[in-house]
């Protein structure tokens, strides 16, 4: 029978679970424990950050980022439609209005025409999302940023090791947040990391997600805080992860140059498109078709093949608790209606995903 091929499945091995052994022989299972300060050290140093903290998820890291800037009641944070639905929700946790803009055609990121329109006086903060791994045209939006005085919270979740004109993804804003989530570029089960270059943020922020706990005075919390504390089994796993990042990234390149050799010539589909000077992380390899197609039916005829695919995001602004807040995004919509994510899970050796995409070819063309 042939070999499985996996879509986003984890890769785990040895290290991880010597790391992991270790946690479980000393009893430090939980938020106190050597793995949590070593795994945040180790990450920031591959960044070239000054902190990181570690957190719960990506999506407790996107929360915390948001609070605290400060950012709450009254502001607006924009973010684009096209995206998984964490991006838009801590802003509605700390009580913002999304306002949710359109993305560019070729990329699918966040496009930054599309931001500068959406900027009034309540804008606080804007949150591109480097999707599937595609680094945002940085310079562009660093640039608008500055220009309306608004915060940069880089949704950095699937990009972890894309690199834009020469800098990591995450490292451009005033924070940067990644999730460890068991399908991303590296897993701690599940759980996320906040980077920043700012130490009084580092502070306020590792205040903040311990329950705003004042040690110095006991059990005493002179604000509301949140448990988001990564655990030291997380870290244990996280650490032997980051260990493998290196070779995990050349993988997920390598696939991409193997789609790319063996599908890019057809003229139904087109890649994201990348800016001049980057590299993504190519978390997923998605496609999508330039003239009506039915997606659906191309999964299914791949499933048969056993060939694993993934919708694309659904458009934020379809959620009907989001409808008000996002005004239409024809090109999110298109790119969702004919967009697929193909098999990127670093399980599959180089001629697993040879077959795959030489299969996937057979069933586009005949
Ligand atoms: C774009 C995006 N933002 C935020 C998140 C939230 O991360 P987590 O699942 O770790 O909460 C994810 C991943 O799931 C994501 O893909």
């Amino acid at each position: 029978m042939e070999q499985e091929v996996y879509l986003d499945a984890p890769n785990l091995g040895p290290v991880e679970k010597e790391y992991l052994a270790k946690c479980v022989d000393s009893t430090f299972v939980s938020t106190v424990g050597p793995f949590v300060p070593e795994f945040e050290e180790k990450f920031a140093q591959y960044l070239g950050v000054r902190k990181a903290v570690a957190v719960q998820s990506g999506t407790a890291a996107l929360h915390i980022a948001l609070y605290a800037l400060g950012i709450g009641q009254g502001d607006e944070v924009i973010v684009p439609s096209l995206t998984f639905i964490a991006t838009v929700n801590p802003v509605l946790y700390v009580g913002a209005k999304p306002v949710i803009v359109d993305v560019d055609p070729n990329t699918w990121n966040i496009d930054p025409g599309e931001v500068e329109k959406a900027i009034t006086p309540r804008t606080k903060a804007i949150m591109p999302v480097h999707l599937y791994g595609n680094p945002c045209n940085m310079d562009v939006l660093i640039e608008i940023a500055k220009k309306y005085n608004l915060y940069v919270i880089e949704d950095a979740t699937e990009s972890l090791g894309g690199v834009y004109k020469g800098k990591y993804t995450g490292t451009f804003g005033d924070i940067g947040c990644f999730s460890f989530n068991g399908n991303k570029l590296i897993t701690t089960g599940g759980g996320g990391m906040i980077i920043t270059d700012d130490p009084e943020k580092v502070q306020r922020i590792k205040f903040l997600v311990n329950q705003a706990r004042d040690s110095a005075k006991g059990y005493y919390h002179p604000e509301m805080g949140f448990n988001y504390r990564m655990t030291n089994l997380e870290a244990a796993l996280g650490l032997a992860q980051l260990s493998r990042l290196g070779e995990f990234l050349a993988q997920k390149r390598a696939f991409r140059r193997i789609y790319q050799e063996i599908l890019g010539d057809l003229s139904c589909i087109r890649f994201q498109m990348e800016h001049e000077g980057t590299e993504g992380s190519y978390w997923l390899n998605c496609i999508r078709f330039i003239h009506d197609f039915d997606i659906n039916e191309l999964a299914n005829k791949l499933t048969e093949k056993g060939i694993p695919t993934r919708k694309v995001f659904m458009p934020t602004g379809e959620m009907s608790y989001l409808k008000e807040y996002s005004k239409p995004c024809p090109q999110a919509f298109k790119i969702f209606d004919q967009g697929i994510c193909l098999p990127s899970s670093t399980l599959n050796s180089i001629n697993m995903l040879e077959r795959a995409a030489l299969t996937i070819r057979r069933v586009l063309v005949g």
